[in-house]
């Protein structure tokens, strides 16, 4: 079976303000089974010291390409060969620029260099004036076109104290984009699947309704197993804790009925259906538009059978 135990991922960290939510992400790949090899850039340094990664990761931080007092020889070219993946985080606007421009000065730019992008994934952070800068764009879009895997910022508070774009993904798109493309195999290729996760939720009325406690692992999880084997994955949940991943079409739907909607929309055009939601049997009768108020000691809910979807 293709698990995550001892698969190989160097993890480069590059200079800028998110290197401290790097030490949690490393601490989950570690948690996951996979071996990580961490490599700084010298600015990286200047957040954070080694000595953290180092210690989180089990393996020495790798910086210096000549190193005066260590045997390192081919390190430069072994180590990313030997990878399953690589993951920079954060990555730079000036290392985005160094890898797309075919730049190779110092120890991690070499490492990506033999890695190659379509092994690399990167996970741009900076401030929304560097990432709307169109160079930056440019060198985001061309390292996308030779294949590496963008995992692109999210909006809002930055460590500038402005509000925009630039803001490093959160740790669960990134520990999810990780594991999709540690085992990537295409062996799913040109498949369609439809996949069905969570729980609905069947209103009373504007402020509640009936649910069950399914989590939704079991969908998102197959999810992410259709996509490292690249399937289209079109994912149709009802609300979780959980972060979808990036490349599933993700579909929110609240009701048995908004996912029977959902489903029967998407069903034509998938080749594997897999429906592990825990769909309603039953929601009330009668919704009240407005707030059921509180009388008398007890009351009646009568409940109405919801279309098996599945049927
Ligand atoms: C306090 C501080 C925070 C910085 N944060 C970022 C950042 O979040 N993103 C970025 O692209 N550059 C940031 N920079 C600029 C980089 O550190 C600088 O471009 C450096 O040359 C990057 O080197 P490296 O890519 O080799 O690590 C920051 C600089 C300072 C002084």
């Amino acid at each position: 079976m293709n698990t995550l135990q001892n698969k190989k991922l160097l993890f480069g960290i590059t200079g800028g303000i998110a290197v401290y939510k790097a030490a949690e992400i490393i601490r989950g790949l570690v948690k996951m089974g996979i071996d990580v090899q961490v490599a700084m850039t010298k600015h990286a340094q200047q957040f954070v010291t080694p000595l953290t990664f180092e210690t989180l990761s089990n393996h020495p931080v790798m910086s210096e390409m000549f190193p005066a007092d260590e045997m390192v020889a081919t390190r430069h070219i072994g180590i990313p060969g030997d990878a399953d993946a690589v993951l920079i985080c954060p990555a730079t606007a000036n290392f985005i620029g160094k890898m797309a421009n075919g730049i190779a000065d110092d120890l991690l730019t070499t490492m990506v260099m033999v890695a190659g992008p379509e092994k690399t994934i990167l996970c741009p952070a900076m401030n929304t004036e560097m990432w709307d800068n169109p160079v930056v764009q440019k060198n985001v879009a061309l390292l996308r076109e030779y294949g590496s895997k963008i995992v692109d910022p999210g909006h809002g508070e930055l460590a500038c104290h402005t509000i925009g774009a630039g803001r490093l993904a959160s740790i669960e798109r990134i520990l999810s984009t990780a594991r999709i493309e540690l085992l990537r195999n295409n062996d799913f290729s040109g498949l369609n699947f439809l996949i069905t996760a969570g729980p609905t939720e069947e209103p009373l009325d504007p402020v509640r309704y009936i649910t069950n406690l399914s989590s939704g692992k079991m969908g998102f999880a197959l999810t992410e197993a259709a996509l490292s084997r690249g399937a289209n994955v079109m994912l149709i949940t009802g609300h979780t804790e959980l972060t979808p991943p990036d490349d599933a079409e993700t579909i929110f739907v609240r009701t048995a009925a908004e996912m029977e909607r959902a489903v029967l929309q998407a069903y034509s055009s998938a080749h594997v259906v897999i429906m592990s939601a825990a769909v309603s049997d039953y929601r009330p009768a009668d919704y009240s538009p407005s707030k059921l108020k509180k009388e008398g000691d007890s009351i009646l809910l009568t409940l109405k059978r919801n279309t098996d979807i599945l049927a």
